[in-house]
């Protein structure tokens, strides 16, 4: 017996009908913001995302799918979708120009974590990237694309903010950070990698003593420059305006080396505890680290797994839909697949290709969730009609092939 691997999952009913709803509601509010879609390769060079997502992160330090291909290349199944789209609108040498760009993405990511609730080691994600823009307005509409998102979703949230300041002011708080973790001692083994690597990732780790270690840090909203204070405090100022709660996280410096400027973390409760349904934030040097020119660049990406879950918990009833045709006689299914064929040009048609019992269809029937149940005994093709039922409102009655298309 072959299973799927540990933290690998089939999308199938339930399932796949929330993937489709929310990949479908993400579409129709992203495009109306200006963004158009872009696929890029599951597989990339594993230098990418080590000079982006960082040699800091988890992602790269612990749970990259790397390997060496037959010729030759360390390559890595994408563990996220910034670090390709940044590669693409390089490699098209739209940096050169600061091309203004608005991409969204969906597929499939690969991070080798623990598997438990809402967290797989092949996952989805739904993101966006905005290039060429340097105003804060870009990086609010973004998290008010997500606030809209949540809201067509029926989803509750608590969002998280915090600025990660600019090549300005973080080197200066970086040094002071530095002063601070040298003078204690007793931190994890993650901890002591990130030190070296890049501190700030210190302040979000999740050990309790080293949370208790860093009581008295430094923080990082209080050492902006005056840019990133003015930003960090128009963005604010824009999610007031726009009646979006947020609270301001200190220590939110994201699992991702590449952020600078603002940073934002959508939570939900109703998985667990505390799990972020989607991240995001700016990364202007990021196009840079990749060896583009230097430019502007803002986006998030949403899990989708664990949205679904969310949805799932609700319960939402299934609507009915498509047309359910059947028989209770094997001599009229050719006639039936004529006339299925026939409907399948407007309708969607479910077509028994078994005689069984009216009984038995209808079961089926409403099992399949679907509206319109047509089914064809010795009576109705003598006189060229259907018993017809709608399975919401429950009504039937004889119809005739011909008035058929009035009553679905
Ligand atoms: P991230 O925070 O690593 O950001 O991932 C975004 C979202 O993906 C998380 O909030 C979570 O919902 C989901 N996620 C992450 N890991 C797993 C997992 N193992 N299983 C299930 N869901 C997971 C990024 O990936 C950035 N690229 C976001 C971004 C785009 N920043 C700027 N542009």
């Amino acid at each position: 017996m072959i299973n799927a691997l540990k933290g690998m999952k089939d999308l199938l009913d339930k399932d796949a009908y929330y993937y489709e709803k929310v990949i479908k509601t993400c579409e129709e509010v992203v495009k109306n913001y200006g963004f158009s879609f872009i696929n890029i390769p599951h597989l990339e060079l594993c230098t990418l995302f080590k000079r982006s997502v960082g040699e800091s992160s988890d992602i790269v330090g612990k749970e990259m799918y790397e390997f060496i291909d037959k010729g030759q290349n360390h390559v890595c199944m994408r563990p996220e979708g910034t670090a390709g789209v940044v590669r693409a609108y390089i490699e098209k040498k739209m940096d050169k120009n600061n091309t203004i760009k608005r991409w969204f993405y969906h597929g499939s990511m690969f991070r080798y974590e623990r598997p438990q609730k809402g967290r797989l080691r092949e996952f989805h994600q739904f993101g966006v990237e905005s290039f060429g823009n340097a105003s804060v307005y870009e990086d609010a509409s973004i998290i008010l694309m997500l606030v809209e998102i949540f809201s067509r979703l029926d989803i509750k949230f608590k969002l998280l903010i915090n600025s990660l300041g600019c090549s300005e002011c973080m080197p200066k708080y970086r040094e002071k950070l530095i002063r601070f973790l040298d003078s204690k001692e007793g931190f994890c083994e993650d901890c002591l990698r990130r030190k070296s690597l890049n501190p700030i990732r210190v302040l979000d780790c999740k050990n309790k003593c080293c949370q208790k270690l860093l009581t008295n840090a430094p923080l990082l909203n209080q050492n902006l420059c005056s840019s990133c204070q003015k930003d960090f405090e128009i963005l604010q100022t824009i999610l007031k305006e726009n009646n979006v709660n947020f609270e301001i996280d200190p220590k939110l410096v994201r699992g991702l080396d590449y952020y600078s400027k603002t940073a934002f973390e959508f939570i939900s409760d109703e998985i667990g505890a505390k799990a972020a349904i989607a991240g995001g934030g700016r990364y202007d040097k990021l196009i840079e680290y990749l060896d583009g020119k230097s430019g502007f660049g803002v986006g998030f990406a949403m899990g989708i797994e664990r949205i679904i879950a969310i949805l799932e918990q609700k319960e939402e009833k299934l609507q009915r839909e498509g047309i359910y045709l059947c028989s209770m006689d094997e001599k009229y299914i050719t006639n039936l697949l004529k006339l299925a064929t026939q409907l399948r040009k407007k309708h969607k048609v479910i077509l028994s290709y078994e005689a069984k019992k009216l009984a038995k269809h209808l079961e089926l029937a409403d099992k399949n969730k679907n509206l319109i149940f047509l089914c064809m005994g010795e009576n109705e093709a003598k006189n060229e009609s259907l018993f017809y039922k709608n399975l919401n409102s429950k009504k039937e009655e004889q119809i005739l092939i011909k008035d058929l298309e009035n009553v679905l």
